[in-house]
């Protein structure tokens, strides 16, 4: 495997955490970016010296673009860039208030815009690059009304991606853009919803972190555009839309 250098955004826990350590351990130079310092150097003693550790908040457009500038100024470049942050919340749609929706849109959809834009002007420098947009399956099939603001919003993140994608295809084919959607994960996911929430682990058939970062890893190398981290969620979705517009 040739060695990249790989941005997680959300590496202090969960799937990017998983993904931080499987990609360093597959000989990538890594780089983790949240915003609790210290969370991210335990992660990053993981992974092993190279590890390189930068502060953020992804939902500030400014400090993405210290990021970017920050990891072409410790690695000379920037292969991999993987918007991973992401947050859930627990509220039924009859309740949701604005700030609900602002927040889910800040940190589902405005973190991934500007990951894609800061990163392009170096990736276009250098005729090539990699970007993976972690979405969710909530984003196909509106299945949890508890989620509702955060289907809708990973949702717009899958449209920006499939775009983005278009946009970039004919003027620089070098670019590529890549959606990974997961359903049920056992990470901090649940109980960091906004408004709180049961911890994912306690419901069943879920995944581990570890087995979404290896679907990301192969999704590197593949490059494939839109991929589910479990192999039944494609049947569960085309089952979703083979339902509607039957009639009357
Ligand atoms: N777990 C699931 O069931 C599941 C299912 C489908 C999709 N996903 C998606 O998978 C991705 C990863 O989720 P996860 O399950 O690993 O959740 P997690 O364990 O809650 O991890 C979220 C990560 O994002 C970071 N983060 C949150 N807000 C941030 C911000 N404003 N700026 C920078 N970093 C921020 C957190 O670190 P700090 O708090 O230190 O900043 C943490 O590292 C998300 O996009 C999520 O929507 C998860």
């Amino acid at each position: 495997m040739t060695e990249r250098v790989v941005v997680v955004t959300g590496a202090s826990s969960g799937i990017g955490a998983a993904l931080a350590e499987r990609a360093a351990a597959a000989g990538h130079a890594v780089m983790l970016v949240a915003r609790t310092e210290e969370r991210l150097r335990e992660v990053a003693a993981r992974c092993g010296p190279r590890a390189f550790v930068h502060v953020a908040d992804v939902t500030s457009r400014p400090e993405v673009r210290r990021a970017v500038a920050a990891g072409v100024a410790h690695f000379g470049r920037i292969d991999v860039w993987v918007n991973n942050v992401g947050r859930g919340i627990t509220r039924p749609p009859s309740q949701l208030t604005d700030e609900d929706i602002d927040l889910m849109m800040r940190v589902n959809v405005l973190s991934a815009l500007y990951g894609m834009q800061e990163v392009l002007p170096h990736f276009r420098a250098r005729g090539g690059g990699q970007v993976i947009n972690v979405s969710s399956m909530l984003a196909r099939v509106p299945y949890a009304v508890h989620r509702a603001a955060y289907s809708g919003a990973k949702h717009f993140l899958n449209a920006l991606t499939a775009n983005f994608r278009d946009e970039l295809a004919a003027e620089h084919p070098g670019i590529t853009v890549s959606l990974v959607s997961p359903g049920l994960v056992y990470t901090e996911f649940g109980t960091n919803a906004h408004h709180g929430g049961p911890p994912s682990r306690s419901f069943p058939q879920g995944q581990d972190a570890e087995q979404v970062a290896d679907v990301i890893l192969r999704v590197m190398e593949t490059r494939a555009t839109d991929v589910y981290t479990r192999p039944e969620s494609h049947d569960r979705v085309v089952a979703y839309f083979e339902g509607i517009g039957q009639g009357p």
